[in-house]
């Protein structure tokens, strides 16, 4: 790792593990993109991309027309200075004009990483962990600075974006756009990668050849979305799962946010990423600055693969944080799927005692223990315990349920608001609103105005009074709707564009103020599933709730498209009951177990209904997920087969020293007649022999890799089998 400054050739050369990143001040200042690919030694320019006069295409300094902002590869581009392409950056001057640029006038490079005000990013431990370099552009004419900073990490291929806007001018200058990173590709000869959705049908896997315009992802919904994760790849021609050049940016953001890439009419791609522009505009007065969020860039030369098993090495240690960061997740029940909100103290009781037999570690009470909720309608703001159904409160309850061996946890969901709570009735005003107009409701809730330090106050109060009252290990932060009509009482007319970004800083405080005074809590956040599954959350809540389907067969496509960015110990994944509550499939339940197992394990079900051979099989799934936890959870993963390219699927860890591996195979339909499936295993020492647990055969890792493993004929559908590998 290392950030190199050649002051005679004013190029700036970025290395991370085996990744270089190029730029040069060319001109009077202007900053170019020279390269981002596979380490180099040294940049000499043998593949620098020629200024070129096209028609069309102003020229900036009369004296050399063959200088075109509108050709050139730029690192952190304006608007209307002569690129014509997707900026990313654009202001609004006092005077009322829209254009600016940005000019080289300083850098500094220092060890370390500094944080980020007020935003999750990722962090260093000890200062030579990381290099940062810090380039200082400045519009004279409009007295704006921006400070480009990039990270680079020892030992990782990422290297970590952000901006920071001062104003320094002695009038208000207003952002309209600030994304965090632009980079240029000389060719746009990529396939662009992304994961789409819906809620139960997060994360899927998309992928398409980019065409001449703009192609993008993005969420408008105040939430980075069930629909698209703030996360996009860049394949080269040949890439795949094992091989070939991967570029992947995963934005640290939980709001409304753009990933774009634009291929111009030369065939370059721009790829662009930050804070959604739509709707989006920033007040800067003298003298203050605007941070963006970080955008994390990892390279792989070696396809999709080592994309995502760096992202999850870095997100699980340099990302996530305390306590629970390296700490094995307990095995936990849930008690949503199996009673809904009806439930009382002694049913719960009853369902604790169920999971300790079976060897559960943790009992979460979910949805329905405050105010007057019976049902979704009602009581979200009013975190006080319900007296009919746990008369003897959380405390009692929690203590019940200790005895029996468990920890407790218990469900919120603190950003929202009920039209019918008491909190509602005491302040009308404290829910995003436009006034005059109709005020939406999503599950029958409105969400709370964060944007106002006394509501953030008042969460921060509330949650933490609860977490004070009882024995609670864990929470579960549930975020169940989407922002519409939004504005806020507290802003002025000319701030109300800041409101959704704003939120979200308000949400960030919160969830700093409140996971810092209980670091012994684990906390699992979930917004109607996987819907705020992103790395900006990670930084606060170490594990997410994937999806709210747990049908296996749906899982694989989301756990396989969750995988590409976020590491397994985030995803939770649990065992539910069949006919599964969101598809009505029936499948068995070793594949249920065997699908959650290659997560964060746990189950979602009524266990007091169970046969006494089910709770035994779950007996044993237990068992078996305590003996490979920490391989699945801080091991390697590796995708084998796609859920998305046929009927089968397959993924496996590799532990750190290889010396042990764990393998799932699923089949979802089976097939008279079907052909031989032989399975290709990856990241096995060659030079090892593997003993393979459950047949007790031995073979070459090598062999295993590249000859194959035949699977077992699975009769009938929806069946998977698992593998232990044992190095020897
Ligand atoms: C949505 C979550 O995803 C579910 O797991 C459950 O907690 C419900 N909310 C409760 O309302």
């Amino acid at each position: 790792m290392s950030i190199v400054y050649d002051e005679q050739r004013r190029i700036f050369h970025l290395q991370a593990h085996d990744t270089s990143y190029v730029m040069e001040i060319v001109k009077d200042g202007f900053l170019a993109h020279r390269y981002y690919g596979k380490k180099i030694s040294e940049y000499t320019g043998a593949s620098r991309y020629p200024d070129f006069s096209r028609a069309f295409s102003p020229n900036p300094d009369p004296t050399d027309p063959a200088f075109s902002l509108d050709t050139l590869l730029q690192e952190y581009p304006a608007f209307g200075m002569s690129d014509f392409r997707s900026p990313a950056y654009q202001i609004q001057a006092a005077g009322g004009w829209t254009v600016s640029e940005l000019k080289y006038r300083s850098h500094r490079i220092s060890k370390g990483k500094p944080p980020l005000e007020g935003l999750p990013a990722t962090y260093v431990e000890r200062e030579d962990e990381a290099e940062t370099l810090e380039i200082e552009l400045e519009d004279a004419v409009l007295g704006l600075c921006a400070v480009l900073r990039y990270t680079v990490f020892e030992g990782f291929d990422a290297i970590t974006r952000n901006v920071q806007f001062y104003n320094l001018s002695d009038t208000a200058i207003r952002l309209q756009r600030a994304l965090s990173m632009s980079v240029d590709f000389p060719c746009a000869d990529f396939r662009m990668m992304h994961l789409e959705g819906a809620w139960a049908r997060e994360r899927h896997v998309v992928t398409r050849q980019l065409v001449p315009g703009i192609q993008s992802i993005e969420s408008r919904r105040g939430a980075s979305s069930h629909q698209h994760n703030p996360f996009v790849a860049l394949l080269g021609d040949a890439a795949d799962e094992h091989h070939g050049d991967v570029y992947g940016f995963s934005l640290v953001y939980s709001g409304n946010f753009l990933a774009q890439v634009e291929v111009d009419q030369f065939s370059t791609a721009r790829l662009s990423m930050g804070i959604n522009p739509f709707d989006f505009s920033w007040l800067l007065e003298p003298g203050e600055s605007f941070q963006t969020p970080e955008v994390v860039m990892v390279h792989s030369s070696h396809g999709l693969g080592e994309m995502s098993r760096t992202f999850h090495r870095l997100y699980r240690s340099r990302l996530m944080r305390g306590a629970w960061r390296d700490k094995p997740r307990p095995i936990l029940i849930n008690n949503w799927e199996a009673t809904y909100f009806q439930f009382t103290a002694d049913k719960i009781e009853r369902l604790a005692k169920a999971a300790a037999e079976v060897g559960i570690e943790l009992f979460v009470l979910d949805d329905g223990w405050f105010g007057k909720r019976d049902d979704d309608t009602t009581s979200l703001g009013d975190w006080f315990v319900d007296k009919t159904k746990l008369p003897n409160g959380l405390a009692d309850l929690a203590e019940r349920v200790n005895r029996l061996g468990l920890s407790f946890g218990l469900w919120f969901e603190p950003e929202m608001i009920s039209r019918d709570s008491e909190l509602y009735r005491a302040h009308p005003d404290w829910c995003l609103h436009v006034p005059g107009y109709r005020r939406s409701e999503g599950r029958n809730q409105l969400v709370l105005d964060l944007t106002r330090p006394e509501v953030c106050d008042y969460i921060v109060k509330v949650v933490s009074d609860v977490l004070c009252s009882a024995p609670i290990h864990y929470v579960k932060w549930d975020m169940n709707r989407h922002m519409t009509e939004v504005g806020s009482a507290a802003l002025p007319p000319d701030r109300q564009r800041e409101t959704a970004h704003r939120y979200m800083l308000g949400l960030y405080r919160i969830m700093e103020e409140i996971t810092s005074k209980f670091p012994h809590v684990l906390f699992e956040s979930c917004s109607g599933g996987g819907g705020r599954f992103d790395p900006g959350i990670l930084h606060f809540m170490p594990q997410t709730w994937t999806s709210d389907d747990t049908d296996a067969v749906e899982r694989l496509k989301i756990q396989y498209g969750t995988s590409m960015v976020y590491p397994p110990i985030a995803m939770g994944c649990h065992v539910s009951s069949v006919p599964n509550h969101q598809t009505g499939r029936v499948t068995p339940l070793e594949t249920r177990g065997d699908v959650a197992m290659f997560g964060n394990f746990g189950y979602e079900l009524d266990l007091t209904s169970l046969s006494a051979d089910e709770l035994d099989a779950i007996r044993l799934q237990i068992e078996k997920y305590k003996g490979l936890r920490s391989l699945v959870q801080f091991g390697n993963f590796y995708r084998l087969r796609s859920p998305f390219a046929g009927d089968d699927a397959a993924w496996m860890y590799v532990s750190e020293d290889r010396g042990e591996a764990f393998v799932g195979y699923y089949r979802v339909l089976d097939r008279p007649g079907d052909r031989v499936r032989i399975l290709r295993l990856a990241g096995l020492d060659s030079h090892r022999r593997y003993k393979i647990v459950e047949t007790g055969w031995i073979h070459g890792g090598d062999e295993l890799m590249h000859a194959g493993l035949t699977m077992p004929y699975l009769h009938g559908d929806f069946r998977s089998c698992t593998f232990r590998l044992q190095g020897l």
